[in-house]
């Protein structure tokens, strides 16, 4: 798999990045750690995670997910092969301290990452969004002292609104700290406002990487969902039903179904095939929760679609008319 520079830095991740936010929630450690060698094996070096996954489950608690990944890499000696990517922000616990973004949670967190990770250093420390009681500076101050003890290489922020995240790039360059060098927003074919709209005109001026999240709309863009019928049985669902049961969005996957079907591919492969044809784009995160989709997903960056195909795409799922017609 190709390894693209990320961002203004010199360190390469795969065109693909692996997301965890499942294991330890919709799959266990065994099928976890598979996921992980397999992702390995087909040349993803890019995994992403974050402190509070997989609080919000009963079954499960936060930090539950770093511990997965904090085994299989002591059980692999994977550690040195990865790039590894975690966050923090949320509620660890009911401490109102044990949250946010202030130094003393940046130091509280980055321990609790460090050991449930097994690991001595994370290669981005991302806020997972932004913390409107704690000052920019502070926060920034707080992860430039993990950058100089050499803990933490780069950061990054997701889910932080456009004119945040420049804010923070300025007040990093006259403070003379490192700026966050990524964002982490959702995008997919059904969900592309918030990049197109917010984000591109920043990124390419700053040179900041896009790593989106939900590339296939936490499984809307993949077959399982179809207009008029009944919802598929899995967790996602609720949610994929909120926030994409619309004509336009069925239309926009109907067309995704056609172009697949022209190619002999599956659909999931066509919408990421899509997002990976955005020069904007450094390196979208997918999710799996078995072998077969992991598989089925990665082999998306051999799909190369016709302009023309391109363009429907980008046609069925415009937004600037939608917005338009609201202003
Ligand atoms: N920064 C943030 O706030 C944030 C938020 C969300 C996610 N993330 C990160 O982004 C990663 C990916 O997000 P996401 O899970 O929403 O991504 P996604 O790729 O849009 O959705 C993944 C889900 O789609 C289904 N799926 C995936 N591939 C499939 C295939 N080939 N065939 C059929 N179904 C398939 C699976 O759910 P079912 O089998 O249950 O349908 C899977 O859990 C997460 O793991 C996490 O690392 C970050």
């Amino acid at each position: 798999m190709k390894k693209v520079k990320f961002g203004n830095t010199g360190m390469k991740v795969s065109e693909v990045t692996l997301g965890t936010m499942q294991m330890g929630w919709r799959i266990d450690e065994e099928q976890s750690f598979k996921i992980m060698d397999r992702a390995l094996e087909l040349g993803i070096n890019f995994f992403d995670t974050a402190d509070i996954y997989t609080r919000w489950s009963e079954l499960s608690y936060a930090g539950k997910t770093e511990e997965i990944i904090g085994r299989w890499m002591a059980d692999r000696g994977t550690r040195d092969d990865l790039i590894l990517a975690t966050k923090l922000r949320g509620p660890m616990s009911e401490d109102i301290n044990n949250r946010g973004l202030s130094r003393r949670h940046i130091n509280q967190a980055i321990n609790g990452s460090l050991s449930r990770l097994q690991t001595s250093w994370i290669d981005l420390y991302q806020i997972h969004s932004s913390d409107d009681d704690t000052p920019i500076e502070e926060t920034l101050h707080g992860m430039n002292l993990l950058i100089d003890d050499g803990i933490v290489n780069y950061i990054g922020a997701s889910n932080i609104l456009p004119w945040k995240f420049v804010e923070s790039l300025w007040k990093a360059q006259e403070l003379g700290y490192q700026r966050f060098e990524s964002i982490q927003p959702p995008y997919n074919l059904a969900r592309r406002m918030i990049i197109e709209l917010r984000y591109i005109d920043i990124v390419k001026k700053y040179n900041i990487a896009i790593i989106p999240y939900s590339p296939l709309g936490g499984g809307f863009l993949t077959g399982k969902y179809k207009r008029g019928t009944d919802m598929p049985d899995t967790p996602r669902s609720k949610g994929v039903e909120m926030r994409y049961y619309s004509d336009k969005k069925f239309d926009i996957l109907e067309k995704v179904e056609e172009i697949a079907k022209h190619h002999d591919a599956k659909i999931s492969q066509v919408a990421l095939a899509w997002m990976l044809s955005k020069d904007y784009i450094t390196s979208p995160i997918i999710g799996a929760n078995s072998i077969e989709q992991l598989e089925e997903n990665v082999a998306a960056v051999e799909l190369k679609l016709e302009k023309d195909e391109l363009d429907q795409l980008d046609d069925i799922s415009d937004w600037i008319s939608d917005y338009e017609a609201m202003r």
